[in-house]
């Protein structure tokens, strides 16, 4: 029997990563070497402290609830991190039930709007922009109205082109700054238009924060919590992912209006039991160790970022230094005519370099492609003059 795929599966495109692991595993199949600069999935180990914290924890037979559900018995600590990682890097004072623990964002970003939206309920969207927003929409029988991010715009939300229709229906809107792929950065004054923004259309504004710590010469990422009342209409995914080289250990938290909190739980009620709690303890451990751990991470992304800027630059493609994230967001060559996907695919054909193309995010990500820093500087280099060598 061959089972057919729910109508909810059909509507999506394939995933854009799984789709990209699929194209290398077949060159890699074939014998071809590929370097894939595609999925930012951290190569840098989690620090040895964090790993440690983890295994105190697994291996505390005093703890009769280290095999337990995440979930029933969840490591205060965690939380009480969570408080005062908040207070200390933005003074935002968080109460008990304004946090939720996550396994890492993903999932928690489609669960969402399983609790908040109806079939046929519309939600807001950037485009270029991460994948899941969509598919979280989707899942809820939900439909995406999509907001272009223009690099005329510094690829900031213009909230003021959101039609009034639009407004009226949308119950989620998102927006994630640092963005990602476009590496953008957002001063407060824009959280504190969109939190106007929310209050007046009575719209959630969901804000992914994924890589609020993976920034560069200085610069500090602000929360959009840190705008006044604004837990009053928002909320923030924080991951330990891209901030602590954790991604696989599947750790973050949503923090902000307490009944959009509460509606995640009740779904994760229903569908997870919770985070490891050996991870829970390991995450607490990290975020009170993050002064610590944040610059030594990140200068290493600093030294990569300004190698792949550089070497742009010098082959006549020049692309402005990214505060924040780990990607470089570049225009796709003259030769290819602005086709991401035809770039992206003859890079790897021809060169054996898997960068993602922009298209993959939506239609506004067409023109451009993304590299992503989480390898190391001799790959990179590398694969940089695979580029330059096939497309200049
Ligand atoms: C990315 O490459 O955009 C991220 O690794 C995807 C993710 O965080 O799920």
């Amino acid at each position: 029997m061959e089972i057919q795929l729910a109508n909810r599966l059909q509507k999506l495109p394939p995933y854009l990563f799984a789709a990209l692991r699929r194209k290398i595993a077949e060159k890699k199949a074939k014998g071809e070497q590929v370097i894939s600069l595609g999925i930012g999935d951290p190569d840098l180990p989690t620090p040895d402290a964090i790993i440690d914290e983890l295994c105190r924890a697994v291996k505390d037979a005093n703890d009769p609830n280290r095999h337990r559900y995440g979930c029933d018995v969840p490591a205060g600590e965690f939380k009480e991190a969570v408080k005062n990682f908040y207070k200390r890097r933005y003074k935002v004072t968080l109460a008990d039930d304004q946090i939720i623990t996550t396994m890492g964002s993903k999932d928690a970003i489609a669960k969402l709007p399983m609790g908040i939206m109806n079939p046929g309920d519309l939600a807001i969207a950037p485009v270029p922009g991460y994948p899941t927003y969509n598919i979280g929409h989707t899942f809820a029988g939900g439909v995406t109205f999509q907001v272009p991010l223009l690099r005329e715009n510094k690829f900031l939300v213009d909230f003021d082109a959101i039609p009034l229709e639009v407004r009226r229906l949308a119950k989620i809107l998102w927006i994630n700054y640092p963005n990602n792929p476009t590496t953008a950065v957002a001063p407060l004054e824009f959280f504190a238009r969109a939190v106007e923004f929310g209050r007046q259309n009575n719209i959630l504004i969901a804000h992914d924060s994924a890589y609020s710590e993976n920034t560069y010469d200085g610069y500090k990422a602000p929360s959009i919590l840190e705008v006044p009342g604004a837990d009053e209409v928002a909320v923030e995914f924080f991951s330990l992912s891209k901030a602590f080289n954790m991604t696989g250990w599947r750790v973050g938290c949503l923090c902000g209006n307490a009944s959009a909190v509460k509606a995640l739980s009740l779904v994760k009620d229903n569908v997870d039991n919770g985070t490891l709690r050996a991870a829970q303890f390991a995450a607490a451990k990290a975020l009170d160790m993050g002064e610590e751990i944040f610059p030594q991470i990140n200068e290493i992304y600093r030294v990569r970022r300004d190698l792949v800027c550089d070497a742009l630059s010098a082959a006549g493609w020049p692309v402005e230094k990214p505060k924040a994230t780990i990607y470089i967001w570049a225009p796709v060559p003259e030769k290819f005519g602005g086709k991401s996907g035809v770039f992206a695919d003859e890079l790897l054909d021809k060169a054996g370099v898997v960068v993602t193309p922009g298209l993959g995010y939506g239609q506004w990500g067409e023109g451009f492609y993304r590299i992503s820093l989480t390898y190391p500087d001799a790959v990179l280099k590398e694969a940089l003059s695979r580029i330059v060598a096939m497309a200049q």
